[in-house]
């Protein structure tokens, strides 16, 4: 399915870059103050990619020394028609095993994800796996989690930008914005 291209210029602006800086450096302080500084962050791709490498240059200014890697899930798109099955398109790199790691997203909505990744964590014996998502939608969770850090919680709108597409578009915007034809 192509959607039909909607110039940037359409899209309305929800949170501005301005604030999304402001919140991932708050957010860098929150994780600091919780987490060890020998971390691993696992970003589940491909959406967050680009709050990831935001908030490792943030966590470097609180002392952090995160290593980084990433996995990328099979996505079901974005209705929730999902038998909720996901799958591992592609692995991580290194060994999880005794790592206190961080999984970022860029988004927790009905959590199905968020479950996979931290189960295939735990599996791997990671020592501690905490979850750290720049957006949530409070209203869409089908299983139980929460995430540890939280950027900002957002009505039920279809968002795009900073990572986050609609069908492989707009993740360059650097600002989160609602596609008004969605
Ligand atoms: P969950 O498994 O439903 O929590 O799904 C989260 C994933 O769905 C995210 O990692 C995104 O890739 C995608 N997603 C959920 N809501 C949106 C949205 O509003 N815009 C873009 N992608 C979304
Ligand atoms: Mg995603």
């Amino acid at each position: 399915m192509t959607p039909t291209r909607v110039e940037k210029k359409d899209i309305q602006v929800l949170i501005s870059a301005q604030k999304i800086a402001e919140r991932v450096t708050s957010l860098a302080d929150e994780i600091a103050a919780a987490l060890p500084k020998d971390l691993v962050i696992v970003g589940l791709l491909r959406g967050s990619f680009v709050f990831a490498s935001d908030l490792i240059r943030a966590l470097h200014e609180k002392d952090l020394r995160p290593q980084m890697d990433f996995v990328t899930l099979s996505s079901y798109g974005a209705r929730a028609t999902s038998s909720g099955e996901i799958r591992v398109i592609r692995d991580l790199t290194d060994d999880v095993e005794g790592r206190d790691v961080l999984i970022v997203d860029d988004i927790l909505e009905s959590g199905l994800t968020l479950t996979f990744a931290r189960n295939l964590l735990m599996e791997r014996k990671a020592k501690s796996v905490k979850i750290a998502v720049l957006l949530e939608k409070p209203g869409k969770r089908r299983v139980k989690i929460d995430a540890d850090f939280v950027g900002f919680s957002i009505e039920d709108k279809f968002v795009v930008g900073y990572g986050l597409d609609y069908a492989g578009y707009y993740r360059e915007l650097p600002f989160i914005g609602v596609v008004p034809t969605l």
